[in-house]
């Protein structure tokens, strides 16, 4: 036995944080560093990053970093001490229990006692579908949806047979607490005291994290009874919007395929991974969550995602549609014929026409539309789609992405792209419009001022959300900036009509623009929220005037040096020389 620091420090000996880290995130080496989309929060551009030399991480855009320690704990919503245990397991350290503090300890005691008891509740639920009389039904019920023994011991299957104690004495038997399992959310407190199993008369499903431990379970019913599957409530290590089924089987193929199918059912993806196909993961009838994809983002390129061909499975791909592109995983979609499921599709015609279909599958976006609008649709029914798509849209925080977007559905529905842009425009300041600011102020105070943005958006954007910036700008000579014409007939006609206004010109200067790219530049830039927070504001109008004394300068020296005009070269040099002085402080 060690003690717990000098445990830490071995671990980190034997430990390489980057192809740690590399197992949850796809890192590419940058210089010193290795950089990759963050696991901890939305982003399509990796400012997360590993240094190696260090054995640290950080992240620009969320600010969360650390070791490896800090990052398994983010990472699998542990305790430090559970971290610890982990990671001393992994690099074959042996560590020493009672180290950490009191609340700590308390903590991961309770989270140990719930896994435990989690696993004992599994071995029950598998022992009891291998019972020669009392697993009987279960196991025919299964084998009728072809599902193999072999499955059935690699993912653990199980069964709550027909009691309302079977679980408690089980439990009992071993002196497991049965507080415990209450708050497990195995079993269920009567009114009048005493407790009864949730779980009865139903094939189980265990659901697995990343480590491999049993965090809940599903269970489905044996005939048409309702509800058809019950599942583990949220408990402290059960949260359903965060697990996906089958992830911590698929991972490795997820890996390597570069691809990650996202189907909704247990039966679909056990269906699916006995056919052959290994990069699978299962929602489990949630929607699609921004943790969800933001885990899948680590370990592949792309997602198919398998809908039902209902409404609602309609749904579901146009609320998924902002997640996959704020999270910057690009995502197609794909429908089966009427009245299948993944299941019961590879049961019945195998796994090839289901490969096909994944490689035909349409980008999201696409997807929606083609399954939404026909040529022949009313006007109205346009109008109806349209309007379910704008809020979507306006979710989308990459503007270029957002653009392709409109034009897309301009196209489709047969509307002017400036049309849809108008009404896009309605949408925002909602809600998210706080969480976007948030994120693009955080992007922006991690890179710099103004480095993630091009020029024309920044300047833009200040004349929008800061006009006491705008007698400045107007003052510098702004238009040896900008080498797009669209961006100085925007600019100039904005000026010309604070001239004339001698305030924020309204929202009609949009339609006195002349041409249809300025409009559209405009437009777009209404809609982007500001990018900087009050204070950054000044700098960064010190930048532009600068930036525009610069251009001045370089131009002035060329044509000086054209010239032969030595002396004025001279003065100009000094001046520049003086000028770099300054900057230093001398
Ligand atoms: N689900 C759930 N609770 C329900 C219904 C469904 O949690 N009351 C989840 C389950 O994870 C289920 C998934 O949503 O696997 C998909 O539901 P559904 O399509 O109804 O079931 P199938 O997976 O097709 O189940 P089966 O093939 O066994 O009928
Ligand atoms: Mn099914």
């Amino acid at each position: 036995m060690v003690s717990y620091q000098s445990a830490k420090e071995e671990i980190k000996r034997s430990a390489d944080i980057v192809e740690l880290i590399g197992e949850f995130v796809q890192l590419r080496k940058a210089g010193r560093n290795h950089v990759g989309l963050c696991p901890f929060h939305a982003e399509k551009d990796p400012s997360f990053t590993v240094t190696p030399e260090r054995q640290t991480f950080h992240c620009f855009g969320c600010k969360k970093g650390g070791d490896i320690f800090s990052f398994w704990m983010e990472y699998h919503s542990s305790t430090f001490q559970e971290a610890l245990r982990d990671l001393a397991e992994r690099y074959h350290v042996t560590i020493s229990e009672g180290f950490s503090a009191a609340a700590e300890r308390e903590n991961t005691a309770k989270r140990d006692a719930l896994f435990k008891i989690n696993e004992k509740a599994a071995d029950y639920f598998q022992r009891a579908l291998s019972h020669p009389v009392k697993g009987g039904t279960a196991r025919d019920y299964l084998n009728g949806r072809s599902i193999s023994k072999e499955t059935i011991s690699e993912f653990r299957l199980g069964y709550a047979p027909d009691e309302w104690d079977g679980l408690i004495g089980f439990l009992r038997h071993d002196h497991m607490g049965l507080d415990k399992a209450a708050q497990a959310g195995l079993i269920i407190p009567k009114k009048n005291g005493g407790y009864y199993d949730r779980f009865r008369c139903r094939i189980i499903f265990p659901i697995f994290d990343l480590r491999q431990k049993v965090v809940g379970f599903g269970g489905r019913v044996l005939d048409d009874s309702l509800p058809k599957y019950l599942n583990t409530p949220e408990t402290p290590i059960f949260h359903k919007g965060e697990f996906l089924y089958g992830l911590h089987a698929s991972l490795n193929a997820i890996r390597k395929k570069h691809r990650a199918v996202i189907v909704e059912g247990y039966m679909d993806w056990l269906a699916l991974r006995k056919h052959g196909l290994g990069e699978v993961v299962a929602t489990l009838g949630t929607a699609l969550t921004a943790k969800h994809v933001r885990k899948l983002k680590g370990y592949s390129r792309e997602a198919v995602v398998v809908f039902d061909s209902d409404e609602a499975g309609k749904a579901a791909v146009l609320k998924s549609l902002p997640i996959f592109s704020n999270e910057g995983l690009s995502a197609r979609a794909v429908v089966l014929p009427d009245g299948h499921d993944p299941d019961s599709f590879v049961n019945e015609n195998g796994l090839t026409p289901f490969l096909e279909l994944l490689d035909q599958a349409s980008a999201m976006l696409d997807f929606y539309l083609e399954q939404k609008l026909t040529p022949t649709d009313s006007d109205e029914e346009k109008v109806r789609v349209l309007k379910e798509i704008l809020p979507v849209l306006s979710e989308i925080r990459d503007f270029t992405l957002r653009s392709l977007y409109v034009r897309r559905v301009s196209e489709r529905a047969g509307v002017k792209e400036e049309i849809v842009w108008s009404e896009l425009k309605r949408f925002v300041g909602n809600p998210p419009g706080k969480t976007v600011e948030r994120n693009l102020k955080q992007g922006l105070a991690s890179s710099g001022v103004a480095k993630r943005y091009h020029n024309d958006v920044v300047f833009l954007n200040l004349l929008i959300h800061y006009p006491h910036t705008v007698p400045r700008l107007m003052d510098c000579e702004w238009r040896i900036l900008f080498s797009d014409p669209v961006i100085v007939e925007v600019v100039d006609t904005f000026f010309e009509k604070y001239h004339q206004e001698g305030h924020f010109p309204s929202d009609d200067l949009v339609e006195s623009l002349d041409s249809e790219a300025a409009r559209n530049q405009f437009r777009e830039a209404l809609l982007q929220p500001p990018i900087y927070s009050d204070d950054e504001v000044e700098l960064c109008v010190d930048m532009f005037e600068e930036r525009v004394n610069e251009i001045k300068r370089k131009a002035s020296v060329q044509s000086a040096g054209k010239r032969g005009d030595f002396e004025g070269l001279n003065e100009l040099l000094k001046a520049k020389i003086a000028k770099s002085l300054r900057g230093l402080g001398t």
